[in-house]
């Protein structure tokens, strides 16, 4: 990384960090003595700070920020902002910042969290509670603000947020689906009648992003992956129906390739924008892309709707997005939280819709005409689908819990396992682990979320 030879502002020895981590439960008051201490210091001048922040490398998205982050530079002429390249894909940048994190390394300063790591990153003490610090979360959806809670303070504010669509080709069908059973019958005519090669393309490689498309055919077939008192319900007949339509899609009707097994978001991306299949589903990025008429030859001829649902589901769309925290070890707390309300500014959010694509979390930009014509779902409809997308389990074993439930989906959509049986020994692993960490409902830490302090905090997922 390039420093340059800035001079970082030195800090006394009690404004470095909070420094050794008590176990578990103490970590939240440390954490705020830390940061009152913190603010406390004057140590922390605005001059000559070095701010890393690891983000996307990649097309556009890149491009936004590094506007914004010049912009940001320009208004505080102390404070510089330098980029690190992470991965794109979920888990692996999962695994670089556990990394970083658990080495106790001041850098990078911010961190790009997924949705689903707040909890893990805040219990784990890995990062600041940002409410204490002065950040106000009020103008953010309280889906989106309620992952990122845990022992009732924020640590992380949204800064885009996520939800699954299904993408259809609307000069191959009349109208999206409204029904699991529709969805099937129509991608196999389209795959017999108009030649496409595929009738469906989703995300199935053994990943987080399975995690997701699986949650949204649950949801769609009536189940849930845990309760609002946090027992896991990933084996129920629902589940079981959910599971085994996903897998009949793949092998028995084979509206869905084999190929998606692999498959992560950008592969059905191009499989869809190279005019393959008739339905994807996808995450909001893929939408400016593909009406990019340099690289996809379906420009014009595609719209995004929800998935659909079976008689005794919901149209499920998964929560998803980005947020924004500061690593609990940094040098520099109030320059971080400077970056961060900047970048999660309505000037910015809005240029960062017009540009990728992504959609803003402050629920007010969604009323007026603020957003017309920057995103292609209109704005009220935009609002009511984020305000209604569906959580993963807001905990903080939530990556173990979704790596085991990983592997027992893919097993069942691979067939070497069939899909009860695949969904029993997931709910076990699932409900071992949570009596391992003591964080079974009825345990003596309260339910999987462990946020006790809050139990109005409900698991959706
Ligand atoms: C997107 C979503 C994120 C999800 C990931 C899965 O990046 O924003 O929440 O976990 O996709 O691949």
């Amino acid at each position: 990384m390039r420093r340059g030879g800035r001079r970082r502002s030195s800090l006394p020895a009690a404004c470095s960090g909070p420094g050794a981590l008590p176990p578990a439960g103490g970590l939240v008051a440390v954490l705020l003595v830390a940061v009152l201490a913190l603010a406390a210091c004057g140590g922390e001048s605005d001059q000559g700070v070095v701010l890393t922040f690891p983000g996307s490398a990649v097309g556009a998205e890149a491009r936004v920020l590094r506007t914004q982050l010049d912009r940001f530079m320009a208004a505080h002429p102390g404070i510089r902002v330098e980029q690190r390249v992470t991965p794109d894909a979920a888990d692996q940048r999962h695994q670089l910042y556990v990394q970083w994190l658990n080495a106790r390394a001041p850098e990078p300063d911010i961190l790009q969290l997924d949705v689903i790591w707040t909890p893990e990153f805040a219990a784990a003490g890995w990062i600041l509670p940002l409410d204490s610090l002065g950040a106000d979360a009020a103008p953010f959806f309280p889906n989106t603000v309620r992952a990122n809670r845990w022992r009732g303070h924020v640590f992380a504010l949204p800064w885009f947020v996520d939800m699954g669509l299904l993408y259809w080709r609307t000069d191959l069908v009349d109208g999206p689906p409204a029904t699991f059973a529709q969805l099937a019958r129509v991608a196999e005519r389209a795959q017999r009648e108009d030649s496409v090669r595929y009738g469906f393309v989703w995300q199935g490689a053994r990943y987080e992003g399975l995690v997701t498309v699986f949650l949204e055919h649950l949801g769609g077939f009536g189940g849930r992956i845990m309760d609002d008192s946090g027992h896991i319900t990933v084996d129920s007949d629902a589940a079981v129906r959910a599971l085994t339509y996903m897998r009949d899609a793949v092998w028995k009707e084979g509206f869905v390739p084999q190929a998606a097994l692999t498959w992560q978001e950008e592969q059905t991306r191009f499989a869809f924008q190279n005019g393959e299949a008739a339905f994807m589903r996808n995450w909001p990025y893929a939408y400016p892309l593909m009406e990019d008429t340099a690289g996809s030859s379906v420009a014009g001829r595609f719209a995004a709707a929800t998935m659909p649902a079976g008689p005794e589901g919901e149209p499920t769309s998964a929560l998803g997005g980005s947020q924004l925290a500061i690593n609990a070890h940094t040098r520099h707390p109030r320059a971080a939280l400077e970056l961060l309300r900047f970048l999660t500014a309505p000037r910015q959010m809005i240029e960062r819709a017009r540009v990728v694509g992504e959609y803003p979390t402050r629920r007010a930009l969604y009323a007026g005409d603020t957003l017309r014509g920057l995103l292609p779902i209109p704005p009220a409809r935009a609002r009511e689908l984020i305000e209604h997308a569906v959580p993963r389990p807001v905990t903080p074993v939530y990556s173990q819990l979704s790596s085991l439930l990983q592997i027992q989906l893919h097993r069942a959509l691979t067939r070497q396992a069939d899909p009860r049986q695949a969904l029993e020994t997931a709910a076990r692993q699932m409900r071992g682990l949570l009596a391992r960490v003591g964080l079974m409902p009825g345990g003596s830490s309260g339910a999987a979320r462990g946020d006790t302090a809050d139990p109005a905090e409900g698991n959706r997922g």
